[in-house]
């Protein structure tokens, strides 16, 4: 029996649900009973904890985690850009694989992240990054990659389609409707992020990365939140036979659209073929459309691609139980790999870690 030790930043939402998951294997993947919670950093060893850890597992020593030899994943669940950026390089320059849920970090420092992966032999895995529980990344990187993508459009903000869907069908207020998402833990540490579609941008970056096979620049994705929508907005949307979603969206522009030049369209990246609109922004979406029906805290992400026509994945997009799915099943297929000694990730040549690592373009 091969153990797995984690080493894991935060014991917040998202950790707490992750450690709870891991703590209840009965019924799971049989794997699960050989991976260790060896290690938990936090802030604040006061605070109260709704999991059983003992105390030496409980640490506020993060960079003792990351430097530990017998750690072999660290799972970063503590957000924000520093330290966890840091703590990351540190990781994985020490050999470590990582699993994050930190679309902030992946989508500003992701090249950085990956090119130090690369060269280190291990991988970055992300699947709780964008989506919540919704196997979007995966299938992007590997079972959707033959296509030609044209399209990516999301509702891929948990708290907002929540707040959108409150103020629709209960005439709720923003304010009340936004602590409610505080309360639920769906929301980020600052909710600036999600209520000013900043969270939506870092994540339609990233899967306009993996889908379109290129980097994008986060100040090219034009962004707009949902503060300036109101309930008679909701309600005149709703008599002309619409939705007000908060939509992400990255396609490739026609040369006639590039012609046309709309307000607000964001030029993204170098790409090989044309270049992309990325942007997130309110959207009236006809009722008949697929994502016009998602509401609350679910997100969807419809992409278009040529040949497979249209794919829509749907799940939960935020919260502990569904994002802590993501954040291990990552764990799982790393402890899978780490298991089956078969192929040793030293062992890959760089051309394999780079199809692994495909934000690095
Ligand atoms: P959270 O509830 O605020 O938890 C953050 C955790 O990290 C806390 O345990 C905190 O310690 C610890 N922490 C933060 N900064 C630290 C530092 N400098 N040193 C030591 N410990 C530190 O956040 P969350 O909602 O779980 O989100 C974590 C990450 O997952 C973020 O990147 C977020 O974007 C992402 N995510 C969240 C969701 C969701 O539904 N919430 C879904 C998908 C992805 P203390 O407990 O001691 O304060
Ligand atoms: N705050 C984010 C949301 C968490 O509401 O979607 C999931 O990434």
């Amino acid at each position: 029996v091969v153990g797995v030790k984690l080493g894991i930043l935060g014991l917040g939402t998202v950790g707490t649900g992750t450690v709870q998951l891991l703590q209840d294997k009965t019924g799971r993947h049989p794997l699960l009973q050989e991976i260790e919670i060896y290690r938990v950093g936090v802030r604040s060893l006061d605070k109260p904890r709704t999991v059983e850890l003992s105390t030496d597992v409980l640490t506020t020593d993060l960079e003792a985690i990351v430097n530990d030899p017998a750690v072999d994943i660290i799972v970063e669940v503590m957000g924000g850009l520093e330290p966890a950026r840091s703590l990351i390089l540190q990781a994985l320059n020490n050999g470590k694989h990582v699993v994050t849920a930190n679309k902030a970090v992946i989508a500003r420092y992701g090249a950085e992240i990956f090119t130090t992966a690369n060269q280190a032999g291990v991988y970055v895995m992300l699947e709780a990054a964008v989506g919540g529980g919704i196997p979007v990344i995966q299938p992007l990187k590997q079972s959707l990659s033959v296509n030609r993508i044209h399209t990516v459009t999301g509702i891929v903000n948990g708290t907002t389609n929540y707040i959108l869907t409150r103020m629709q069908t209960e005439g709720s207020n923003f304010s009340d409707v936004l602590a409610d998402a505080q309360r639920l833990g769906y929301a980020e540490a600052d909710p600036t992020a999600d209520v000013d579609g900043l969270d939506a941008a870092d994540k339609i970056a990233i899967l306009a990365s993996l889908g379109f096979g290129g980097r994008i620049n986060l100040k090219d994705v034009y962004t707009e939140g949902i503060r300036q929508v109101s309930k008679t907005d909701i309600a005149y949307a709703e008599k002309l036979g619409f939705v007000i979603k908060l939509l992400a969206i990255a396609n490739r522009i026609t040369p006639s659209q590039e012609d046309g030049g709309t307000r607000g369209r964001g030029d993204a990246g170098t790409f090989s073929l044309s270049p992309l609109s990325v942007r997130v922004h309110p959207t009236l979406v006809p009722k008949a459309h697929p994502l016009a029906s998602i509401n609350g805290v679910y997100n969807a992400i419809l992409v278009e691609g040529e040949p497979i026509g249209q794919v829509m994945f749907f799940g939960p997009g935020a919260g502990a139980g569904a994002t802590a799915s993501a954040v291990a099943s990552d764990i799982l297929n790393l402890a899978a790999s780490l298991k089956s000694q078969t192929v040793s990730t030293k062992e890959l040549n760089q051309s394999e870690i780079g199809s692994l690592n495909p934000l690095l373009a």
